[in-house]
């Protein structure tokens, strides 16, 4: 049985910083930011989203009432509660079934990973069930910061099925962890810390090492890949992996794998990184921005400091084009609006605290926090 992604949604806040401007505010080289990052805008969550608000924007673009889902996954290192999972106040905001495993599952970027794995164990064994995978996240650094002009904020929701759609798991997959301390985010913190140069150096250690695997485990070779996708941090980072690879192939086959990294990284440059939804957006972007062909087999590299990292192959369906909703995905990366960094200072500056409201009108988005009670998060949805 063919178990893979039937279907994909994407969000990312209707406010963004350009880059440049970041690098004036900050003092640095405009270029550093644009060039030696490879970042260009960076989406800017308000004050009224969060982990919860964008997973439901997301799977809201792909739900329908004929899915019959039974399981329903967030990944996500930008939860809400300590407790409560993500994915358990999607089931109001969603309307989804009541007879589902819904749960929430975190190891930094590799978490959505982690649910598509187990997504299609679970289709295995319930082949007329869908699983529901979402990445969301706000990837923050804190203000000037080396990791400022990383940040970002976004999710990818998937349907994951039988004779899925836009893309069928291989079943070709090697992964491995390590406990490592590249990247934290204690429970007191709302922004991250890492040892940047380190976390690129791990990065790059893991692809080589799970490439090597891969090879022997699958008796392939880098000829067997037309494409190669990466977790995307910032648009740089994959790029130092891939060029790993230089020595093993010929220049025209390199030639084509960076043409379609190119292609991959094109929406991440315009949003940042969105921490467990990166790889997927990369591949959203590929499947939009390249060339990709039915039958075409795709490496996917998903890392999650800390770490774990994990190389797997999937396969182009012949209906993927007539599935994606390649105009809606667009519509949400230009129906944006640019805010200065002054203005995004302050909204970074302020989290709603218990005891808040927001007032619908001061909402353009569907749904949203509305208020913390007694502690407790309360959503809305907005009927547009
Ligand atoms: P930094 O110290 O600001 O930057 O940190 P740098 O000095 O290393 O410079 C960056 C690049 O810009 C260099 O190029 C410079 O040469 C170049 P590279 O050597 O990398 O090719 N540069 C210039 N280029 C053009 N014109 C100029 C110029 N000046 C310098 N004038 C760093 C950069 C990424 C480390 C920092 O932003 C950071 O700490 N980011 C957060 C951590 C991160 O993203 N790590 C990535 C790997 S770990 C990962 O992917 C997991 C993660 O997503 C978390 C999770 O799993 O949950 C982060």
């Amino acid at each position: 049985m063919d178990i893979g992604i039937d279907k994909i949604g994407f969000y990312t806040p209707k406010k963004y910083i350009d880059i440049v401007e970041l690098a004036k505010a900050r003092n640095v080289d405009p270029d550093k930011f644009t060039i030696g990052i490879g970042q260009s805008k960076q989406s800017v969550p308000m004050q009224y989203q969060d982990s919860v608000t964008m997973a439901a924007e997301a799977a809201d673009q792909i739900i329908s009432d004929d899915d019959n889902i039974g399981l329903v996954i967030v990944g996500t290192e930008s939860s809400v509660d300590e407790s409560k999972a993500v994915a358990a106040f999607l089931t109001d905001l969603l309307n989804l079934p009541k007879n589902i495993r819904a749960f929430e599952i975190k190891e930094a970027c590799y978490g959505a990973t982690a649910g598509l794995k187990m997504a299609e164990g679970y289709v295995a064994l319930n082949p007329d069930k869908k699983a529901l995978v979402i990445a969301s996240d706000i990837a923050r650094y804190g203000i000037n910061t080396p990791g400022e002009v990383t940040q970002g904020a976004g999710s990818v929701a998937m349907m994951v099925s039988q004779n899925p759609r836009i893309l069928k798991f291989d079943h070709e997959e090697v992964y491995m962890t390590k406990n490592v301390g590249d990247f934290w985010r204690p429970t007191f913190s709302k922004t991250a810390f890492a040892r940047g140069k380190f976390s690129n150096q791990v990065y790059v250690e893991f692809f080589s090492e799970l490439w090597k695997k891969y090879q022997t485990d699958f008796n392939q070779t880098v000829n067997n890949f037309d494409t190669m996708l990466f977790h995307i941090p910032y648009t740089k980072m994959g790029m130092k992996a891939l060029k790993t690879l230089k020595d093993e192939t010929d220049l025209d086959k390199f030639a084509e794998l960076s043409e379609h990294y190119q292609a991959s990284i094109k929406m991440s440059r315009e949003v940042g990184n969105l921490y467990t939804g990166s790889l997927y957006l990369g591949l959203i972007s590929y499947l939009i921005n390249g060339d990709p062909k039915p039958g075409e087999k795709i490496l996917m590299f998903s890392y999650g400091s800390g770490a774990v990292g994990e190389l797997y192959s999937v396969t182009i369906q012949p209906e993927f084009r007539r599935i994606l909703d390649s105009e809606k995905i667009k519509k949400v990366l230009n129906n944006r609006e640019k805010i200065s960094i002054s203005e995004y200072e302050n909204i970074f500056a302020k989290d709603l605290q218990n005891g808040d409201s927001i007032n619908d009108s001061d909402v353009f988005d569907k749904f949203y926090l509305r208020e913390i009670k007694e502690s407790e998060r309360l959503y809305k949805k907005i009927k547009l």
